[in-house]
């Protein structure tokens, strides 16, 4: 791979775009090799993932604008459901996933951001979808994931007029869980997968499919499947381990099992 990362701390992997010259912007190859580097995580199963952009300036600037203006429409439309099934692997992968957004996340960079399951910015971050003011629309989930996080009048007016929004304004409107101090969210990532990575594995992957699934189903669904889960982990040795640790006045050690 030639624009991805990855790096094992531990039982976190950390994923890092890394096209410094370019931003970190997103053309077919990078969005792919994303792709590829979450397959290859999801077998090897660590605790989370962390996703940032390499350098001090950029999460992502967006997608590659200057590769886009070069595509007919089916080309398209298939780096749209490329730019789709890799953030499938971010929101529908077991393990959590956290975006570190360290600077510009804009367009694709706003919705690799979106994709996570948690996002922490530094307060140097920007967000925001310039789409509509190149003639085209966000195109790798943004148009459904921004208005189910932030509510649909909120993300209509983030879309429609393209305007940047600091850090501070992203937590605001719930876009991001936390900012912190500028070259901080990475640090700030690893010790939220450090608070993660202390509980139980399969709880957490089951907690994580739980949550996801409210977004797609109506309550009394989404309940049944909250129950399955729930009686799902009572066949685990975690969940013995978990309560009697409680009852044992002791830390649980949690086998993933
Ligand atoms: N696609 C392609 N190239 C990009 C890019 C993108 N989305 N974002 C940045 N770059 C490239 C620039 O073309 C430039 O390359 P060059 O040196 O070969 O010309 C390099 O990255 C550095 O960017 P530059 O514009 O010089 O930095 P800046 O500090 O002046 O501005 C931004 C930073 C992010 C404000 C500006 O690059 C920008 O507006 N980028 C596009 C953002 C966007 O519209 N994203 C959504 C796309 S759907």
């Amino acid at each position: 791979m030639n624009y991805v990362t990855i790096q094992h701390e531990d039982d976190v992997a950390v994923l890092t775009i890394d096209r410094q010259e370019k931003l970190n912007a997103l053309d077919r190859q990078v969005v792919e090799e994303i792709g590829q580097a979450l397959l290859e995580l999801e077998s090897e199963g660590p605790r989370a993932i962390i996703v940032t952009g390499a350098g001090e300036r950029a999460f992502i600037a967006g997608a590659d604008i200057r590769a886009m203006s070069m595509m007919e429409p089916l080309e398209a439309k298939r780096f749209s459901e490329i730019g789709h099934a890799a953030m499938a692997l971010l929101d529908r992968s077991p393990i959590p996933t956290i975006a570190a957004v360290n600077g510009y996340a804009l367009g694709g960079g706003c919705e690799v951001a979106l994709a996570c399951d948690i996002r922490i910015a530094a307060e140097n971050a920007t967000f925001g979808f310039p789409e509509v003011g190149l003639g085209i629309l966000p195109g790798m989930g943004g148009t459904q994931r921004l208005p189910r996080l932030i509510g649909p009048a909120l993300a209509k007016e983030l879309i429609f007029t393209g305007r940047r929004i600091s850090a501070g304004e992203a937590r605001e409107i719930g876009l991001v869980n936390r900012v912190v101090g500028e070259g901080e969210a990475l640090n700030a990532a690893r010790e939220l997968t450090a608070e993660i990575s202390a509980n139980g594995p399969l709880a957490v992957r089951h907690s994580k499919a739980a949550a996801n699934r409210s977004l797609d189903v109506d309550l009394i669904s989404g309940l049944e499947y909250e129950a399955d889960q729930f009686a799902l982990l009572f066949a685990t040795e975690d969940a013995r381990e978990g309560m009697n640790a409680f009852g044992e006045k002791r830390k649980p050690e949690f086998e993933g099992r």
